[in-house]
């Protein structure tokens, strides 16, 4: 496969302050994009970050053929750019796109796309530790059409754009008992951005009762724990890590498997399951809900300080008192920045493209 190459005429990169980047604002000079049409991929162009004519008709702006990944290329300790697991976010795009009925995109180009990329905007990651250049892969349907059916052409598109250190401060979390954030059959396994959309109106009313996120329950009982805004869940229940089995109304997280995996060889015992509400407080009742966090891209892992069910109000352990989620997070960390060994291969270097270096 072919991938063309314009390069921007002027890069941006010089006007970037990095030690004060606005989140989810700043993008960096150049884009992946491709086209598919009469049933196969084409046109592979990295081209100047800009505007994308689009037709009032455009079956994505309509109809909810709208998929996405969020990942992150970031530097090791000796400077080297490297990726974390970029194969996974290739198969989830896969996966959200049969599920929305949307054309599959080649793994090999997919990768090929993003160390291209990421190598031409190499300077654009950001020199401190836990900073990163966030990767931003995503897929609409592009037919001119009114009407409900499968779209016959797609757009791909990749762009990227640097974020500053994270720095989670502990989260509250609210149980939401009236809305519900995906149900048995529906797409909630997949990035799809209606699932965002729908979250939107909830999440707000939770921040003005002053939680942070929403703690999703389940769309037939409201009884079992499903995840929290975009992280799934983990609590550490005596000496285990109990996380919802993934039954298709969650997103299948790659820090999530990432850490059960770590969990896996470092010897913490965790179970996949499905876990109610009513088992938390009553953990939390008998003293032994030891820890509460977040799994995600962004943070890696967001200590969870607080949780309100109903009427009752769990205050979760200090984290200074935590144990298992500040191990694994320090863990996945120092994986990525070269600190900790690699055992599994999950840390994939940017490949120098020459192209891209001329
Ligand atoms: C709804 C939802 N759950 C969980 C996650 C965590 O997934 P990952 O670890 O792959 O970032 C995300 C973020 O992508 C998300 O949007």
């Amino acid at each position: 496969m072919k991938i063309s190459i314009t390069k921007s005429e002027q890069s941006r990169l010089s006007q970037i302050d990095f030690d004060n980047i606005p989140f989810g604002r700043t993008f960096s000079d150049h884009m992946f994009v491709a086209d598919f049409k009469d049933g196969q991929w084409g046109d592979y162009r990295i081209i100047p970050f800009g505007y994308m004519q689009m037709h009032p008709a455009m079956m994505g702006l309509h109809y909810g053929q709208l998929i996405f990944e969020g990942m992150k290329a970031t530097k090791m300790q000796d400077g080297t750019p490297v990726f974390f697991r970029p194969e996974m976010h290739s198969a989830r795009l896969n996966r959200s796109a049969a599920r929305m009925k949307m054309a599959e995109f080649p793994e090999d180009v997919f990768l090929e796309a993003i160390h291209t990329l990421v190598s031409m905007e190499q300077g654009w990651i950001p020199p401190a530790e836990g900073s990163a250049l966030y990767i931003r892969p995503f897929m609409f349907a592009t037919d001119e059409f009114i009407g409900v059916k499968p779209s016959k052409t797609y757009r791909f598109v990749i762009f990227t754009g640097p974020v500053g250190p994270y720095y989670p401060k502990p989260v509250s979390l609210l149980s939401e008992q009236k809305y519900t954030r995906a149900a048995p059959g529906g797409f909630g396994e997949a990035k799809a951005a209606g699932n965002y959309g729908g979250s939107l109106l909830p999440t707000e009313l939770a921040i003005a009762q002053g939680y942070d996120q929403i703690l999703w329950l389940d769309a037939l009982e409201y009884k079992y724990v499903q995840e929290a805004g975009t992280m799934n869940l983990m609590f550490v229940i005596g000496d285990t890590v109990v996380t919802p089995s993934t039954t298709g109304t969650i997103l299948k997280g790659i820090t999530r498997d990432t850490i059960l995996k770590i969990c896996d060889y470092k010897g913490i015992k965790f179970e996949e399951r499905m876990i109610t509400i009513d088992e938390i407080v009553e953990a939390h009742m008998d003293g032994q809900l030891k820890e509460c966090f977040g799994t995600g891209t962004a943070a890696v892992v967001s200590h969870v300080a607080k949780i309100k069910h109903g009427d009752i109000i769990m205050e979760l352990p200090p984290i200074e008192d935590r144990k298992i989620g500040p191990a694994l997070k320090d863990e996945m960390n120092g994986i990525r920045s070269g600190r900790i060994e690699d055992r599994k291969g999950w840390v994939v270097p940017v490949k120098s493209n020459q192209l891209a270096t001329v």
